[in-house]
């Protein structure tokens, strides 16, 4: 059985030979299969609020909602690092709000640690969370939170100018106290100087091989949706393969065919006949 990996075993990893690795889950059925992988850790991201709640984003997504997804992913997964993400609107308010609702996703969640978006300006946020007793994981670059001030889903710091504000960003976040960091949909020349330059494993999305570990949307990854972005790889077909079930399924069930004799209950009960 897989051994639950720890915040200084992730600590640990930098310039290390083991590469934990992360996937986002949000449901039982899917922690299990997690659990019993390799996976080190599962993120319950707010990109439930897409690929469970059929939103356009992540803005919607509440801390009742993360609370919900995560407690049943923990249950799921005892052997793996579970990470709850905090939603937009749970920690922009006050350092006072942002500290309450992370309590509430890590003691109603149950969840290992407390991920929420943003750089140096949400250091004293992270620094709270942390002096509160929860680790924290940082999230920069490419922040879906945010996206509409970022004028859509686009990739970020590609002028020096914009590189030097994710490096100092990502400074700001380790020297507040996060753990680690992920960096999204950044240029990989740009992931690997700020993974040089930092103190923390960086855990890269759309970010290159530079980073100490990555991170993949699970729908994206086993081929469930139509569209994946560019740095998708998709290591499974499940799309195909579930509609093609669910089509033979229809087939069978409107030929009779199935259920046949094997998927039926067998018993003999004497007298059937005299039912009235
Ligand atoms: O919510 C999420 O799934 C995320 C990942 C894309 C890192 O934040």
């Amino acid at each position: 059985m897989k051994k639950k990996i720890t915040v200084p075993d992730i600590m640990a990893c930098k310039g290390g030979s083991k590469v934990p690795t992360m996937i986002t889950c949000y449901d039982y059925t899917n922690a299990q299969l997690v659990d019993e992988s390799n996976i080190d850790m599962i993120l319950v991201g707010d990109s439930l609020g897409m690929t469970m709640l059929g939103y356009k984003g992540t803005v919607g997504v509440t801390v009742d909602d993360i609370i919900y997804h995560t407690k049943h992913v923990v249950k799921g997964a005892p052997n793996t690092f579970v990470i709850g993400d905090m939603p937009f609107g749970s920690y922009n308010v006050s350092i006072e709000d942002a500290v309450k609702n992370a309590n509430r996703i890590f003691t109603e969640g149950g969840c290992d640690c407390i991920k929420l978006e943003g750089g140096s300006d949400v250091a004293p946020v992270i620094k709270a969370i942390v002096k509160a007793g929860m680790p924290v994981c940082a999230h920069i670059g490419l922040t879906p939170q945010t996206s509409a001030m970022m004028g859509g889903f686009k990739v970020q710091g590609k002028s020096l100018e914009a590189a030097q504000e994710l490096l100092d960003s990502a400074r700001a976040v380790a020297e507040a106290g996060a753990f680690m960091v992920v960096l999204e949909g950044i240029p990989a020349m740009l992931a690997d100087e700020i993974t040089k330059r930092i103190p923390i494993p960086t855990m890269g999305i759309g970010a290159g091989a530079g980073c100490d570990m990555q991170v993949l949307v699970a729908q994206d990854m086993l081929g469930m949706n139509d569209w994946v972005p560019k740095f998708v790889k998709k290591y499974a077909d499940l799309r195909t393969t579930i509609i093609d079930a669910y089509n033979t399924y229809c087939e069978e069930s409107s030929a009779r065919t199935f259920p046949a004799e094997a998927y039926q209950y067998n018993a003999k009960i004497e007298g059937i006949e005299n039912l009235k």
